[in-house]
């Protein structure tokens, strides 16, 4: 285990208003109180394990911000930053890139549509990187440019499953759990291949966004409605903490929705 850098953002102005995902429904009640006390025990839970948090300012008027995933791509001291495909969103990219630049990153403009870790998700020397819904191929491209390392696309095609961290998840350098239904045919022979001996979840575990997890390699926090993911990572020898993100689903996002891993 490698203690984490995260980048989050406290729910201060968490909301449901708009709906840019199948989850999101602005007509039903949501808890802006229990999504911040969720929120505060899962960076707890990071505390608790040794990492280190960082916060970002959250911003009025911008009730996605919590999903600090979505603020950029961080590997090697490099940020690209971010292109939200919705209106919404679009004032969260200047936020985050700030934060970047103020701490010492080196901060490179996308070009395209680009959610950041929502879609792009370094797996040991690779990246994988998501498309269909929000981020677009042409960005893998930029990103393994920049980044000099392997961009693996992967094709999602479920709207529930609209970003690559709904759909699968890194458990450590040579592993990943996923979701195989969410993914092309193409992609799902890709995953095969390239992770042969990876962890295959139940839509029952997608369902509750069981694999939106954030693994350090051998803790993985994961919602705890996620029951039959936690019994298989168990079996694979992970630790398992169970996190309660009701709230936050409302609107999509999962524990690793609101963590950004900041890599120097
Ligand atoms: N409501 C947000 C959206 O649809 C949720 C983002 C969740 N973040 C993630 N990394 N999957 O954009």
């Amino acid at each position: 285990m490698t203690t984490r850098r995260y980048l989050m953002c406290r729910p201060t102005y968490f909301a449901v208003t708009y709906r840019i995902n199948p989850w999101m429904d602005p007509t039903a009640p949501y808890d802006n109180a229990l999504a911040i006390s969720q929120w505060e025990t899962l960076r707890r839970t990071f505390l608790d394990l040794g990492h280190t948090v960082e916060l970002i300012e959250p911003l009025p008027g911008l009730p996605d911000m919590v999903f600090a995933a979505n603020g950029g791509t961080v590997v090697d001291g490099k940020a690209l930053a971010v292109q939200f495909r919705d209106p919404e969103r679009a004032d969260e990219a200047p936020a985050y890139k700030a934060w970047f630049a103020g701490n010492g990153f080196e901060v490179y403009d996308s070009k395209h549509t680009n959610e950041g870790e929502g879609d792009i998700l370094l797996a040991g020397d690779v990246l994988l990187a998501g498309t269909g819904f929000r981020t677009v191929h042409a960005a893998h491209l930029q990103t393994q440019e920049l980044f000099g390392r392997p961009v693996i696309t992967l094709q999602l095609i479920d709207p529930a499953y609209y970003h690559l961290d709904t759909a699968l998840c890194v458990l450590d350098e040579h592993t990943v759990a996923y979701l195989p239904d969410a993914f092309s045919p193409g992609s799902r022979a890709v995953l095969r291949r390239l992770f042969p001996d990876a962890v295959i979840a139940t839509p029952a575990d997608a369902a509750v966004l069981g694999l939106n997890a954030v693994s350090d390699g051998e803790t993985v926090v994961l919602p705890v409605q996620a029951t039959a993911l936690d019994a298989a990572l168990k079996e694979r020898g992970y630790q398992t903490i169970g996190v309660d993100m009701s709230e936050l689903r409302k609107a999509g996002g999962g524990p690793k929705c609101c963590t950004l891993e900041v890599r120097s």
